[in-house]
């Protein structure tokens, strides 16, 4: 995880070469988030940046769609001076991986380009292709050499996510990588780990002495992770349709979330200790069998309702989307950690689409004072202790606590100490790439998923994957767009004594 700032090294020079690039995560974001290192004057001085595609295309024409690309999802004003000479920088070459001839060809092409460039023959292969492409293309560029590092030459590998779709392709595509790569080579990315409030977990609870010793199950009564979205499924009814709100989003974003709140400290804040303490915590995640999973999830379909003046449409009419579609557009999940830091201290988990409000955020909620003290003012009337990391909208930390109201009797009422990040820092608005696109560039995977990693979040998901997809329709509850999502997510906590933070 690396700062970005002017003072800040450049990367070595290299080749940047995007799988996909005439795709939309190429023009909605890569190209954006290098704009935006170009404009830090981070980018390398000898760099060039080749866009593959499989039917091949002009270099004028991709310059010209990525500009507009630019233009549409900039994040800032482009500057044209600097837009026109990252696009110089781009050469389109066809490759598919299903026509081996065209990768000895591409390898062939590139290697000029590189001598051209001078690059030194550092390479970055970035893969935001759809999933299904990410092991061929991988196969290809192992046969013809293109990732075979050298002690003069580094060759990486970024790979988009979803990384598998269950437990069992993880691991496939895991083992088929590792037979190419080593695994430092490789860089999985979680666009979570982008965000700076996310990377500021780790910063709040290691750079504070105050925090880590009552960062236990002595002094927390439960963690609650929440991930609610106002959109609903749009133009992507295909791909959600097949992958459902479980998939999608529990086994890499909320588990980022999770394992930064709930990792023991690393020893050294290296790549390989913080990652380590991170697959750990995920490891310990009690695996539940399916009888439990089904106990302690909830999930939900949203049928056709209105966010403010919006109409959205019901689920099973989205385009692409099968019209008896048992797909859970809504997740909640109880889990437990079996560590001595955890044991016993429930982790609540919820993540929607089409929901009346867009809130990403984790509330720790301490435990409440052992005993009424104040006559008039009973201990469960007392405002709850937590503390809320909020990653949107607004960014920053709050910290809820009973004060005394001013006047002659003791009455006491919740408040909060809040702590917005815009009202200390001024940073350019970014698209949460950048940070991860350094990194990559100059060799820092500490922000990014290793195998171990990957596997132990799926690991904690399937039981909940194979429960719900043998339950099918059956406990698929409804929920009106717009809402708060399914009564049962209420249910799963109030069973517990327990309730969710209104968000409102
Ligand atoms: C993506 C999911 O990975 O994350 C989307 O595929 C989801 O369905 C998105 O909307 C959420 O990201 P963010 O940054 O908007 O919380």
């Amino acid at each position: 995880m690396t700062e970005i700032s002017p003072k800040q090294r450049k990367p070595d020079p290299c080749s940047f070469v995007i799988f996909g690039a005439t795709g939309d995560l190429a023009h909605r974001l890569v190209i954006p988030a290098l704009y935006n290192l170009a404009a830090a004057d981070l980018l390398p001085d000898k760099f060039c940046v080749v866009g593959i595609a499989r039917k091949g295309m002009s270099n004028d024409a991709l310059r010209d769609s990525l500009m507009k690309g630019l233009r549409e999802f900039a994040t800032r004003p482009v500057d044209d001076a600097i837009a026109q000479r990252l696009l110089e920088c781009v050469t389109c070459i066809a490759a598919d991986p299903r026509d081996p001839a065209s990768f000895d060809r591409m390898r062939k092409q590139l290697e000029e380009l590189e001598a051209k460039r001078v690059t030194g023959g550092n390479r970055l292969f970035y893969l935001a292709t759809p999933p299904d492409a990410f092991a061929p293309i991988a196969r290809e560029l192992g046969r013809t050499g293109l990732l075979k590092q050298d002690t003069s030459a580094w060759r990486r590998l970024v790979v988009e996510k979803p990384f598998g779709t269950d437990l069992a392709s993880a691991k496939a595509l895991n083992s088929e990588l590792l037979k190419i790569v080593d695994e430092h080579q490789i860089y999985r990315i979680d666009h979570y780990l982008g965000k700076e409030t996310v990377q500021n977990i780790l910063v709040l609870r290691f750079a504070n002495g105050m925090f880590e010793p009552i960062w236990n199950r002595n002094h927390i009564d439960h963690v609650q992770i929440t991930v609610d979205e106002k959109l609903g499924v749009g133009h992507r009814g295909s791909f959600y349709d097949a992958t459902g709100a479980l998939r999608d989003m529990v086994p890499n974003h909320l588990f980022q979330l999770l394992s930064l709140v709930a990792m023991e400290p690393p020893i050294r804040f290296d790549a390989h200790s913080v990652r380590s303490e991170k697959a750990d915590v995920l490891a310990a995640i009690q695996t539940q069998s399916e009888a439990e999973a089904l106990h302690n999830s909830v999930r939900g379909r949203y049928e056709g309702g209105k966010i403010g003046d919006t109409k959205i449409e019901d689920y099973r009419k989205t385009e692409d989307v099968k019209p008896d579609s048992t797909t859970e557009t809504y997740a909640a999940l109880k889990l437990t950690i079996d560590n001595w830091r955890w044991a016993s201290v429930p982790f609540y988990l919820r993540t929607g689409k089409a929901l009346g409000i867009k809130r990403t955020e984790v509330a720790i909620k301490f435990k409440q004072a052992p005993f009424a003290m104040f006559r008039d003012t009973p201990v469960d009337r007392l405002s709850q202790n937590y503390l809320v990391i909020s990653i949107e909208p607004t960014e920053g930390i709050t910290l809820q606590f009973n004060t005394k109201v001013p006047g002659p009797t003791i009455s006491i009422d919740g408040v909060e100490m809040k702590f917005r990040y815009k009202d200390y820092f001024k940073a350019e608005p970014s698209t949460g790439y950048e940070t991860l696109i350094y990194d990559c560039m100059i060799g820092d995977n500490i922000l990014f998923q290793r195998a171990d990693s990957v596997e132990a979040g799926w690991q904690a998901v399937q039981p909940f994957l194979d429960a719900w997809k043998k339950a099918g329709a059956k406990g698929l509850e409804r929920y009106k767009a717009g809402s708060e999502g399914p009564d049962g997510a209420e249910e799963l906590l109030k069973r517990d004594g327990r309730s969710w933070r209104e968000l409102g």
